[in-house]
């Protein structure tokens, strides 16, 4: 076990005790200590079958098209902390159950790929896969969300194979190209900084920016697809 793995559970039980009383999350802990960290190795097993499909297909497509569409793939488990603050957010009772039943995003991939035809190419073909069940489909790059944030996002069944059962579990996959993801981090960076609030002109800026880099994507597919 690793470290990140032995501290998942005291992370979840600090989480639970700034949000209720210590009675609450004692009693919280003491049903579901083992079942949270069991699930939360399952949605980390769901995550290495992920990415190694889109290793598999980066691999595949280099063999066609002479290139690799994948600049990188990063995965990510969502924290106790969020985990929590989404519960509660929704109103949703605390069961390891609903956690998982409500949840799209525990486990989540984000590829990032050279062009916009790479992204549509690589969700067709994980699509076709027929242990793949595409569960939600949200096309930000045909309709950007109005801040100007561009991706496309999956939320995919995947199965893992236990020792004595198969799990289908959901993974929420994002799929971006450099320009869309540079423009998504350096927005999450303003986002979160506590004391920052967007002027209409701001967020204006920041909309203009999303449609440069939108051009900016569009620009370099025409010029590779030039010189091919
Ligand atoms: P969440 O409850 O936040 O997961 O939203 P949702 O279930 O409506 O899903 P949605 O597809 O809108 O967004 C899910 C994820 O996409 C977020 O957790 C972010 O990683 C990313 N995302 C969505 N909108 C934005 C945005 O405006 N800016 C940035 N930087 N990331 C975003
Ligand atoms: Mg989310």
């Amino acid at each position: 076990m690793n470290k990140a793995e032995n501290t998942l559970v005291p992370a979840f039980e600090q989480a639970m005790k700034a949000r209720l009383d210590k009675d609450e999350t004692d009693r919280w802990m003491q049903s579901n200590a083992i079942p949270y960290k069991e699930l939360m190795t399952y949605y980390r097993c769901a995550l290495m079958n992920v990415e190694s499909k889109f290793k598999v297909l980066n691999e595949e497509f280099s063999l066609s098209v002479d290139r690799n569409p994948i600049e990188s793939i990063k995965s990510r488990l969502k924290t106790p902390e969020s985990i929590l603050d989404k519960m509660i957010r929704n109103n949703y009772p605390l069961s390891i159950e609903t956690i998982e039943d409500k949840l799209n995003d525990i486990a989540g991939v984000r590829v990032i790929c050279s062009f916009k035809s790479d992204i549509y190419d690589l969700a067709r073909a994980l699509g076709r896969q027929d242990d793949v069940t595409v569960i939600k489909t949200k096309d930000y790059i045909a309709d950007p969300k109005p801040n100007g944030y561009r991706s496309l996002h999956l939320v995919i069944a995947v199965p893992i194979f236990l020792q004595n059962e198969k799990r289908m579990m959901k993974v929420e996959v994002q799929l971006r190209t450099l320009a869309m993801d540079m423009w998504a981090s350096i927005e999450h960076k303003i986002k979160y900084k506590k004391n920052v609030i967007l002027t209409p002109e701001d967020a204006n800026t920041l909309r203009g920016c999303s449609e440069l880099s939108d051009m900016l994507d569009n620009r370099m597919e025409e010029l590779y697809l030039k010189l091919q």
